[in-house]
């Protein structure tokens, strides 16, 4: 299996808690290294671009609010698999059916305020990474 990458980012409720460490080490511990990583603040605007796909569902507006409430972790990773290997380590959207000992599982407060994002596919962890972290700052 190819060595490749996924993009995540610790959203406002679990920075805004304190859980950053706690999750940073679980994604560590599982065999992940970090390529790129910084703390920062979207905007609505720029909210609604990354969740662009999402434009016509009923929660877009309260979800670009809710993840430009507070400053969020965004980090590109690496590992054997990292995409679905990643989307497994964070459980399911809804925290009340993600299984037991994955991130969502542990930190996530609601569908909306689920601690943690990571890309479905390597497209979008392309994509993703490179709307937060300039090619320089990728190592
Ligand atoms: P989605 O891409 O379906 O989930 P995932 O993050 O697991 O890939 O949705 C993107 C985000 O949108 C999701 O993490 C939280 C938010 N969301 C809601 O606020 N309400 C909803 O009903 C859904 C499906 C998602």
């Amino acid at each position: 299996m190819a060595t490749n990458r996924t993009f995540t980012m610790i959203k406002p409720d679990a920075v805004a808690e304190g859980n950053s460490g706690a999750i940073i080490k679980i994604i560590e511990e599982a065999g992940f290294r970090i390529v790129a990583i910084k703390k920062t603040l979207l905007t609505p605007e720029r909210a609604g671009e990354f969740y662009a796909v999402h434009a016509e569902r009923p929660f877009y507006a309260d979800l670009c609010g809710y993840m430009s409430s507070g400053p969020i972790i965004p980090m590109i990773l690496e590992k054997e698999n990292a995409v679905a290997d990643f989307r497994a380590l964070i459980g399911a959207t809804d925290p009340s059916k993600a299984a037991e000992g994955t991130i969502r599982k542990q930190f996530a407060k609601s569908v909306q305020a689920n601690a943690i994002h990571g890309s479905d596919s390597d497209e979008n962890a392309a994509i993703e990474g490179f709307f937060f972290f300039a090619g320089v700052e990728q190592f």
